[in-house]
């Protein structure tokens, strides 16, 4: 497998060396074509100027002087006449000029103004320009040549400084660009490493904050993940930790209670007692397991609510009849209040199972001769329950866990009262599942005010 610090560092340096490659290229191409413009630009205009000359005052004498003035430079002068036949040269006429001359001489037409005749240096060791003159006594072309020599060892060293400059420019940027991509991926290494320790159940890992684009939001999304499981993995020790205390409590009675029902030369009346306290704790451990697969499934996600369309008042009035005689034995008054009739959209089962909890504990939590009332107000969007009880109360510093599991305010007085502080928090998740919201008021010794808004339209989400 390729590193992709490897494979950016690759990618990126591809492209700029190609980008670089055109560049130099055409940087090298312009400065060696302008200097050679300004060589041939130098020869014919001094041709030309010769040319003036000679036209003016053509004598031996011009013919001499110019010469040696050419003989001071690094370019040769050939003054031919008509018949391209050598008049007069400020140097020795080497084969290779004579070649030019002859060329020219092929075509003989009569050259007006300088030409340039040849400028490839890479071809030949001269460039070279012609231009005609015509005097009174004689007419004639003047040659002007000069050595590409210099131009080519000029043109080899603008080469090896652009190679060394390619070179070293290469070089600095396969560097860069390998810092830049390690810097860029040293982020999601740290990633991949923390999502690795993550797969094994090693939840505390720690990723460096790395700013705010796209890398620092993985890096904080990651971070989060781990937070969050780190979370559900103490609230699941704790829960677990939680629930077989409280299936010991009641199996460690019913143990005891069997034992000593057991023995010999008791009592009838004295083992129906002891029998009667089995049951009932029985009963306890039955119901917290019911509720903690309720719980279960309410996590996996795997219940659904059905909802349908029901009539709100019979409903409760049902409710009524079914939960009155448990406050009547309690001597406690229950009034259920709905004023408006209304045809609502809801889980009747589910909804039933919230209001049974919530009259539970209004129930459970309460002395005798208290009311409870249970009020339902529905608008054209949502109803309100209202569920008001004269009971125990619950203190400021409880209120804020009530809903969370297995949480009961008194342990010792809620567990004589078969509580085992699961219901308020499946209340809770129903509530929710409805995409409802529960609010619970309370002051201690005063009583109770729980709250719930549910939607009720066919199409609310
Ligand atoms: N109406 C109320 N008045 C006073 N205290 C309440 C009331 N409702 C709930 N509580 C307190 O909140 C705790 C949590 O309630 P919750 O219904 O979750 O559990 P529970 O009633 O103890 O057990 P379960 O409902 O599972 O049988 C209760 O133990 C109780 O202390
Ligand atoms: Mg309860």
């Amino acid at each position: 497998m390729m590193k992709i610090s490897t494979k950016l560092t690759l990618y990126f340096t591809i492209t700029v060396f190609i980008l670089e490659v055109f560049i130099l290229f055409f940087l090298h191409e312009s400065i060696v074509n302008s200097r050679i413009r300004e060589e041939v630009n130098s020869i014919q205009s001094r041709g030309e100027s010769h040319h003036d000359v000679l036209e003016d005052h053509y004598s031996r004498q011009t013919l001499e002087h110019i010469a040696l003035m050419e003989s001071k430079t690094d370019t040769t002068v050939v003054v031919t006449d008509n018949q391209m036949e050598p008049i007069i040269a400020s140097d020795r006429i080497l084969p290779e000029m004579e070649q030019i001359i002859d060329k020219t001489s092929l075509n003989s037409s009569f050259y007006p103004n300088s030409r340039i005749l040849e400028d490839n240096y890479r071809k030949n060791d001269y460039i070279a320009t012609v231009s005609s003159f015509h005097s009174d006594s004689q007419a004639g072309y003047i040659y002007m040549f000069k050595n590409t020599g210099s131009l080519r060892a000029l043109i080899s060293e603008l080469n090896s400084h652009f190679l060394i400059a390619g070179v070293l420019s290469l070089i600095l940027m396969v560097f860069i660009h390998f810092i830049l991509s390690k810097l860029l991926t040293r982020p999601l290494v740290k990633m991949k490493t923390a999502t690795e320790k993550i797969s094994n159940g090693v939840f505390n890992v720690r990723l460096p904050r790395a700013g705010n684009d796209e890398l620092g939001q993985l890096s904080s999304a990651i971070q989060k993940l781990s937070d969050d499981l780190e979370t559900i993995k103490a609230e699941r020790a704790e829960f677990l930790a939680n629930i077989s205390h409280e299936l010991r409590t009641p199996l460690t009675y019913v143990q005891g209670y069997t034992t000593v029902a057991r023995r010999e030369g008791i009592a009838e009346q004295e083992r129906t007692k002891y029998l009667q306290i089995i049951e009932e704790e029985t009963e306890t451990i039955v119901k917290l397991v019911e509720n903690l697969f309720e719980l279960a499934k309410l996590d996996e996600n795997t219940f659904t609510i059905s909802k349908e369309s029901f009539e709100l008042c019979p409903f409760l009035n049902r409710l009524y009849s079914k939960v009155n005689p448990a406050f009547l034995n309690k001597k406690m008054r229950l009034h259920v209040k709905c004023d408006t009739n209304r045809i609502i959209h809801a889980d009747p089962i589910r909804l039933e199972q919230i209001l049974l909890n919530l009259l539970d504990n209004a129930r459970k939590y309460s002395l005798e001769e208290t009311t409870v009332t249970l009020t339902a107000i529905p608008d054209s969007k949502n109803v309100t329950f209202t569920l008001v009880d004269e009971g125990f109360g619950i203190d400021q510093t409880s209120l804020p866990n009530i809903f969370n599991r297995l949480y009961r305010v008194e342990k010792s007085r809620t567990r004589e009262l078969g509580g085992s502080g699961l219901g308020l928090s499946i209340v809770k998740e129903l509530v929710e599942a409805h995409k409802g919201e529960i609010t619970v008021r309370s002051t201690s010794g005063k009583g109770t005010t729980v709250q719930i808004h549910i939607p009720i339209k066919e199409n609310a989400t």
